[in-house]
């Protein structure tokens, strides 16, 4: 399947787990990809070896929660390739904390990253997809945009602001031919993770087990899985669906706790 020929698509935090899965995935369905990081090192690698495998990639280091970044970013990417078609807004971090524990700048870090970051790159991607008669959004939220974590308010709250940022583009561009969703993901496990257990200790393994708990396929996801549907969701196979939320978290999110 090359749904994305002729296509650009441009991805943020597209260095490591679901964004890196994601531009390798529309490399290989024949688009032409940029990649926006922080982690020059990695994102660099990444468009490097994407170019090995014949794909024309492109990556920027940029800090996306500076305005001026996403329209570097956007410009550049334009300037490369000649048009944009599809955004993916993705470049996110957790903050492990609560409420009384959260500080001023925490709150203003995280919902500059998780959530302007992705209105200021969408804000540079519309004019450039309406020249071209339209393109596709795709914002990666998460189930914490309907549920809590635990200890992760911050984050949860970031999350929820990118389910109402999707629909409310969705909603302003739709007569520009742009139609903007989300996925949500659910327990993904990632380079993160895999730090994470050696943290705490575990092997990948026994840290999968306790990350999987309540999923109902039993086992997290892998950013493949992601990957594929922010595919669909860009691509004309979703050419009928705009502003909704597609939930890829193995059923987590419609179980019930409760016997
Ligand atoms: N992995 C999961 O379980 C999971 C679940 C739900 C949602 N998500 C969401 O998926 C997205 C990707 O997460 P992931 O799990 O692949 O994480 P990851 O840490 O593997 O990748 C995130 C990438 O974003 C980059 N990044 C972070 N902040 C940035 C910034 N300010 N500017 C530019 N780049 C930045 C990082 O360098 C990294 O390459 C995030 O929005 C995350 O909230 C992940």
């Amino acid at each position: 399947m090359r749904r994305f020929e002729g296509k650009v698509v441009a991805v943020t935090g597209g260095a490591s787990g679901i964004g890196e899965a994601t531009a390798r995935r529309c490399g290989a369905e024949g688009a032409r990809v940029a990649i926006a990081d922080r982690d020059g090192e990695r994102g660099e690698w990444v468009a490097v070896d994407l170019q090995g495998q014949g794909v024309e990639a492109l990556f920027v280091p940029a800090q996306m929660e500076r305005e001026e970044a996403a329209a570097d970013f956007v410009r550049r990417t334009v300037d490369r390739f000649g048009r944009l078609d599809v955004l993916v807004n993705n470049a996110g971090i957790r903050l492990y904390q609560t409420v009384v524990e959260a500080s001023a700048e925490s709150w203003d870090t995280i919902l500059a990253v998780n959530v302007k970051g992705y209105a200021f790159c969408a804000k540079a991607a519309i004019p450039v997809m309406g020249q071209n008669g339209g393109g596709s959004i795709v914002n990666v939220a998460s189930i914490r945009a309907v549920t809590a974590g635990g200890n992760m308010t911050q984050y949860d709250t970031s999350k929820a602001a990118v389910a109402g940022l999707t629909r409310g583009l969705a909603m302003d561009h739709a007569m520009e031919g742009i139609r903007v969703n989300a996925v949500c993901p659910g327990p993904i496990f990632t380079r993160f993770h895999e730090n994470r257990a050696r943290e705490a200790g575990k092997t990948p393994d026994e840290f999968k087990k306790t990350f999987a708990g309540g999923v109902m396929l039993q086992r997290p996801g892998t950013p493949e899985e992601v990957a594929a549907c922010i595919l669909f969701l860009a691509s004309d196979d979703a050419s009928f669906v705009t502003g909704t939320c597609l939930f890829v978290d193995g059923g987590i999110t419609a179980a019930s706790s409760t016997p």
